[in-house]
C-alpha cells in the first residue's frame, strides 16, 4: 500500500487517514493528535462550541497549539433553520481566515461553501452516499468525495464500500471510504482498492485522546456487527445504533416505532 494518494498530496499530511467529524466525540485534543500524528482530524464545530466549550476561533486556535499540521472542519449545511445557517456562515468565514485548508460538507448543495473556500486555496470533500448525491456534489465544484457507506457509526448510507467506489468511482475525484474500518488491514485494504483516504470515526472514540465516556469506549470495543442496527426511529434519517440503545431510547422518549423516512438524505 502506498501512503501517496492524491489526498494525502493535496492536503501535504503523511497518512491518507482522516478521524472524522462527530458530534459530540470530537474534542479537541482528539483532533489535534490524528493531524500530529500525520493523519487529518475534523472539527465539528458543534461539538467544539456546545460541548467542549470554546468559543469557535479560541478553539481553532487551542488546537493549533497543540499540532501545526493541517485540520479540517466539518460543515453540515443543511438549510432547515436560519439561525443555524448563520453559524455555518460564520464558522466558514472563520475557518478561512484561521486558513483551515481542508473542509468536509455534508447535507445540501456545497456549491456555495465551494465558492469561497477554493479561491484561499481550501480542498472541500462533500459527504455522499450514492451517485445522484455524488453527481450534484460535482455539479457544486468539489475536489473529492467522502462516501459513506453502510458499515458507517452515525447516520449511514445504504450501499457497500465496493458499491459506492463502482457507482462514483467514474466521477474521476478521489473518494474517500467512511465506514467499518477499525484495524490497520481494513485501512490498507480501502487504500489498495482505489480509495483516496479511509475516514474513521467509531474506532477513534475508543482511543484515549477522545473524552467520551469509558463505558461507551468499553461498548464499542465490546460491541459486534451483529448488535448494531440501521435504525430511522432514532432521527427519522438511518443511524447505526445498537439494538439495546435503539429499545431504551424508543421506549424513554415514546417515540413511534418507525417515522417516516428520508432514508436518501444524512444529517446530524
Ligand atoms: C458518534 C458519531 C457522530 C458523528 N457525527 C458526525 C457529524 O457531526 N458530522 C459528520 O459529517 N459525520 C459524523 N459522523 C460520521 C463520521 O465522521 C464518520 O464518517 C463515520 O464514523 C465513519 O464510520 P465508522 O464509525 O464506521 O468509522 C459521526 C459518527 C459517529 C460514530
Amino acid at each position: 500500500m502506498s501512503t501517496d494518494t492524491p489526498f494525502s498530496r493535496a492536503l501535504g499530511i503523511e497518512v491518507p487517514l482522516i478521524c472524522g467529524a462527530m458530534y459530540p466525540c470530537s474534542n479537541p485534543e482528539l483532533v489535534a493528535a490524528v493531524s500530529e500524528a500525520g493523519g487529518i482530524g475534523i472539527v465539528q464545530p458543534l461539538s467544539l462550541t456546545y460541548v467542549h466549550g470554546h468559543e469557535y476561533r479560541a478553539g481553532l486556535r487551542y488546537i493549533r497549539s497543540l499540532t501545526d499540521k493541517p485540520i479540517g472542519v466539518n460543515l453540515i449545511i443543511e438549510r432547515s433553520s436560519k439561525k443555524y445557517l448563520q453559524h455555518v456562515q460564520e464558522w466558514l468565514d472563520i475557518s478561512l481566515e484561521e486558513q483551515v485548508p481542508f473542509l468536509v460538507t455534508a447535507l445540501g448543495n456545497p456549491d456555495w461553501v465551494v465558492r469561497r473556500a477554493q479561491p484561499a486555496g481550501v480542498t472541500v470533500y462533500h459527504d455522499v452516499t450514492n451517485r445522484r448525491f455524488a453527481h450534484k456534489a460535482l455539479d457544486g465544484g468539489v475536489d473529492g468525495f467522502i462516501c459513506v457507506n453502510n458499515r458507517a457509526g452515525g447516520h449511514a448510507g445504504k450501499l457497500s464500500q465496493q458499491q459506492l467506489l463502482d457507482e462514483i468511482g467514474p466521477l474521476g475525484k478521489p473518494m474517500v471510504c467512511a465506514g467499518g474500518i477499525g484495524t490497520p488491514a481494513q485501512f490498507i485494504e480501502a487504500i489498495d482498492s482505489g480509495y483516496a483516504a479511509a475516514q474513521l470515526g467509531t474506532r477513534f472514540i475508543a482511543t484515549s485522546e477522545c473524552k467520551a465516556h469509558a463505558d461507551y469506549k468499553h461498548a464499542i470495543v465490546d460491541a459486534h456487527a451483529q448488535d448494531i442496527v440501521l435504525s430511522e426511529k432514532i432521527t427519522g434519517v438511518p443511524v447505526s445504533i445498537a439494538v439495546e440503545a435503539e429499545t431504551r431510547i424508543v421506549a424513554e422518549n415514546e417515540l413511534p416505532g418507525h417515522l417516516p423516512g428520508r432514508q436518501e438524505c444524512r444529517g446530524y
